[in-house]
């Protein structure tokens, strides 16, 4: 196993998490590449879901995960999830890699402490992606998940964090897609539900909990019930249409989750594949690789 390398900038502090004494780095204010606001709603989602649900994480690791092999992570990997929210995808990777730092400007960083905080081979750091606090090319590894698209400058995020990663090590990244391989009536119902996310992530915390709960009951579950019969009734061409098709295989509780995370938060942007490919380009990435299923896109990519 790797031993972690000590930390190159100075801690602004420390916070008491349920298992571990955290460093802090992120002033959370305009001088860094981060959205205030969206980072506190974060915050704030990942203490209602922090309770860890196996059967939330089994599909989603099998979306996420079919483009990362052994040569990209071993027992000799030293990673950065950065972002790293409740720490569920850290999780997932502690058996796998040698050692792990997890970073995330947001209270969610106890979250993660009381998941993974009493591992061995796992750190976790109150960092955002201009405050991360290691030397430039230190990791083997790095992924950063759901999170570049809710920054300012998504292109500038992932020059920083591909900055750390190391000459022949990889960067894996989930951006939300633009709908680049979905119809005109796709894009129509995105565009509404674009309205609605402005109004609900500008909700008081509560108001908007319970608002996307009813979402997630009234919209997300129906829609995922009918897909999962189209697919029983070998209507798969029609199953893979419908919106939200990728929930028929998922528990309510991540239609909940995901519903808060994609109504409650301010800021989000959308990328085609091929802005993807050319921001992963210019941070220094080649051997760009594209999953071909959901969930859209996610990447990985080798800095030459
Ligand atoms: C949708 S969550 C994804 C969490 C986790 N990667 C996952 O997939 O479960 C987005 C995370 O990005 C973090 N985040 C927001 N702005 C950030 C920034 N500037 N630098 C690093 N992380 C940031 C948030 O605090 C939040 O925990």
């Amino acid at each position: 196993m790797r031993i972690m390398k000590p930390y190159t900038k100075n801690s602004l502090g420390k916070i008491k998490g349920p298992n571990n004494s955290i460093d802090v780095f992120t002033k959370l204010d305009t001088t860094e590449n981060i959205d205030v606001s969206v980072v506190k709603a974060f915050g704030e989602e990942w203490k209602k879901f922090s309770v860890h649900q196996e059967d939330s994480v089994i599909e989603l690791r099998k979306e996420y995960f079919d483009i990362i092999d052994e040569t990209m992570v071993n027992k000799d990997t030293y990673m950065i999830d950065i972002g790293c929210g409740s720490g569920r995808w850290t999780e997932y990777f502690i058996d796998k890699a040698g050692f792990i730092e997890a970073i995330d400007p947001s209270d969610a960083i106890m979250v993660a402490d009381k998941m993974v905080g009493q591992k061995s081979n796992v750190r976790l750091t109150k960092a955002s992606v201009d405050t991360i606090p290691w030397e430039d090319e230190t990791f083997d590894f790095g992924m950063s998940i759901g999170v570049l698209h809710h920054i300012p400058d998504t292109k500038q995020a992932l020059i920083s964090c591909v900055k750390k990663i190391k000459s022949g090590g990889y960067f894996y990244v989930y951006l939300y897609y633009r709908f680049d391989n979905r119809g005109i009536l796709f894009k129509s119902i995105f565009h509404f539900s674009n309205l609605l996310r402005w109004v609900i992530s500008r909700m008081p915390q509560r108001l908007k909990k319970i608002t996307c709960d009813i979402l997630a009951t009234l919209v997300y579950w129906p829609l995922a019930k009918i897909t999962a019969l189209f697919y029983k009734l070998k209507w798969n061409k029609l199953a893979r249409r419908l919106p939200l098709a990728a929930y028929y295989n998922k528990p309510y509780y991540n239609m909940r989750n995901d519903c808060l995370d994609r109504f409650g938060t301010k800021l989000e942007q959308r990328f085609l594949r091929s802005e993807i490919e050319e921001m992963m380009k210019g941070a220094g990435l080649t051997d760009i690789k594209f999953g071909e299923t959901a969930a859209f896109w996610h990447a990985v990519g080798r800095k030459g």
